[in-house]
């Protein structure tokens, strides 16, 4: 067969050697922090049943009206590439009858996510998640701890974030509040986009993300929802922020903060890089205290976060500590017979955190030498009659005495 070049499919991509490093630190970073706070990891299928996020993530979502990759099985099964974690979280805790565990089950989870967008820089139709959930406790000491996890991720990933909060009560003060800004967005009809007055009876929360001059108007004057949480909303929401100032964790209350998804109750949150272009959401999440009974498990409250690998990746600063690589040396050996020595030289070298390589090709010092530069070693080390270290930064070479000052001069 011949025919046309083939290529990666539109929105994904391909992490090659030199793009996975980065990434694996990404993710060994988020394992320390989440496990370190209790959480517990935990893999769900990557395709589900497609009323799962239907019924999860809510049908009037873009995610379902327009950006799920869904497909029959050979049984005839409607089935679904996930899109987001959430509901599949929900569904493996209900079918594993976890409510019976002691509360709250937290857990964590990393892998791809699929939805159909338009592809542009930091947007993509397979992307990598980092995705944390507590379930079955509404203390809000989980919804402060979950915002500080991810911002210290954020953080030791070299990523400038700001974090935007916000509450939306509970479905009831939802739904009294949507049929006033329903009325809001009647009264202001004329003025708003196609687009929202088409979702005005469906998702009218959704006017407030518009870019729309004439429904931004509108939606300056809009009630907002956050001056009418009912008392215990209202202390649940003032608990949330007292805790995240007692852990120093900066916050800009952001009353109109739109989340893409139905499932979200009281506390909801996004971090936001100016680093990125238009896709500025690093990471998000909030509470949903009725997803479980929704899904059809028994009435359990959760909050969780999710944040984009790829967008943490595009955002971070290369002086980061936290997902950079560590200290790369080549191991040149002039002569075969040194060959133990510099073997020796090698283990030191990786026992003591540095990515360690040694000549494996039988090249000469010269080509050893390039060999050392295209890997970007950072140092040589030559195991010869004598021990040399060179800085590939600085040029500088010196002698030391034993593989162990080698090693330190290495990491030091
Ligand atoms: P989300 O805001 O839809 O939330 O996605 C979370 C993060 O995934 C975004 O902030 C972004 O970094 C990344 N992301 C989303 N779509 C794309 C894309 N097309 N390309 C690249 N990155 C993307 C959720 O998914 C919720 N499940 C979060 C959650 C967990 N809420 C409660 N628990």
């Amino acid at each position: 067969m011949s025919g046309a070049k083939l290529q990666a499919p539109r929105g994904t991509f391909d992490v090659l050697p030199g793009d996975a490093h980065r990434r694996d630190r990404l993710v060994a970073l988020s394992t320390k922090v989440l496990e370190g706070a209790g959480y517990a990891h935990t893999e769900t299928p990557i395709f589900e049943d497609t009323a799962l996020f239907a019924r999860g993530v809510g049908e009037s979502t873009d995610i379902v009206q327009k950006e799920m990759f869904t497909f029959e099985d050979k049984g005839g099964r409607s089935l679904t590439l996930r899109p987001e974690n959430t509901a599949g979280i929900c569904r493996a805790y209900i079918e594993h009858g976890m409510h019976k565990l002691p509360q709250p089950v937290k857990l964590w989870s990393w892998g791809p996510f699929f939805r159909h967008e338009a592809p542009q820089a930091g947007r993509y139709r397979q992307f990598t998640q980092l995705d944390a959930e507590a379930l079955g406790s509404d203390d809000p000491s989980l919804d402060a701890e979950l915002i500080v996890l991810l911002a210290q991720i954020l953080e030791q990933s070299g990523v400038r974030a700001r974090l935007l909060l916000s509450s939306l009560g509970n479905s009831d003060t939802r739904a009294e509040y949507g049929e006033e800004l329903r009325a809001h967005l009647r009264a202001h009809e004329s003025e708003l986009s196609d687009e929202v007055r088409s979702r005005m009876d469906s998702n009218p929360l959704r006017a407030f993300d518009s870019d729309h001059p004439g429904t931004r108007a509108a939606m300056a004057e809009a009630p907002r929802l956050i001056d009418r949480l009912d008392r215990e909303d209202t202390t649940h929401f003032a608990e949330v922020r007292a805790l995240l100032e007692e852990a120093g964790c900066a916050y800009e209350l952001d009353p109109t903060l739109v989340r893409g998804l139905d499932y979200y109750t009281r506390t909801v949150f996004e971090f936001q890089s100016d680093d990125l272009g238009a896709q500025r959401g690093v990471g998000g999440g909030g509470r949903y205290d009725g997803l479980v009974e929704k899904l059809g498990g028994p009435s359990t409250p959760g909050i969780g976060w999710a944040a984009g690998v790829e967008r943490i990746l595009l955002a971070s600063q290369p002086q980061a500590e936290g997902i950079h690589s560590p200290v790369r040396a080549y191991v040149v050996v002039p002569k075969p017979e040194e060959r133990p020595r510099a073997f020796r030289m090698v283990q030191a070298l990786r026992q003591a955190g540095a990515v360690a390589e040694m000549e494996q090709a039988g090249r000469s010092v010269k080509g050893q030498m390039k060999q050392a530069d295209r890997i970007h070693a950072d140092y040589v080390v030559i195991a010869g009659d004598s021990l040399e270290v060179k800085d590939m930064g600085s040029g500088e070479q010196r002698e030391v005495a034993s593989v162990e000052d080698a090693v330190a001069a290495v990491t030091a």
